[in-house]
């Protein structure tokens, strides 16, 4: 077993964290704007690029984990906290795939096609739908809240190996 995750690996974990924080910060600073204006619109716009972007390097991103499995865990963890650690990392990956599936399916709904980049119209999977729109709507913003939990437990756990157990677990990730 590696002692440390591959640099593939390593470059997908942050070049993510990065745009996710960014797709995350940009969706609640868009959605404040009063009216619509502009600059809401390019916004939204940047957001959907983003989140389609974070689609496709969630789906390389899961390809290439099952390919490379993570390194084992060190012996000092308790059984515990590596389920909880594990249960994380998956609900993190669920949630890489379900949040921006969720915008995408909650544009469509709304009878918004996206456009990536403003170059590649993207598939018309559903009909526009008032039923659906604001149910949609709610499911991206209660799985955004859950990802946001779920990336607290996980920087909260990272930094107790860091700072408290000292058991070299954070480095194996750094560039
Ligand atoms: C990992 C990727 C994504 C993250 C972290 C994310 C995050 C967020 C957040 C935090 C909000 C604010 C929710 C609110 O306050 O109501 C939001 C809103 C929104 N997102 Fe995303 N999003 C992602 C992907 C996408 C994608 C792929 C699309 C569409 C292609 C999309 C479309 C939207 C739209 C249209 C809104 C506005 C909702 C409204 O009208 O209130 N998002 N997003």
């Amino acid at each position: 077993m590696h002692q440390r995750y591959t640099k593939t690996a390593v470059s997908l974990h942050w070049l993510m964290a990065i745009l996710i924080v960014a797709a995350f910060g940009l969706g609640l600073t868009m959605t404040d704007i009063p009216g619509i204006t502009p600059t809401k619109l390019r916004y939204f716009s940047w957001h959907k690029w983003l989140g389609v972007t974070l689609l496709g390097l969630a789906c390389l991103r899961l390809l290439w984990r099952l390919a490379h499995p993570a390194p084992a865990y060190p012996a000092s963890m308790s059984a515990g906290q590596k389920t909880i650690a594990s249960a994380t990392h998956l609900l993190m990956y669920l949630l890489m795939f379900a949040v921006p599936v969720s915008g995408y399916f909650y544009t469509l709904a709304a009878g918004v096609p996206v456009v990536y980049l403003g170059l590649l119209p993207l598939p018309v999977l559903i009909e526009p739908n008032e039923t659906l729109k604001p149910l949609l709507k709610g499911v991206h913003y209660w799985l955004n809240m859950l990802f946001l939990g779920a990336f607290i437990l996980h920087v909260l756990g990272a930094l107790k190996h860091l700072l408290w157990q000292r058991d070299g677990l954070f480095q194996r990730i750094l560039p």
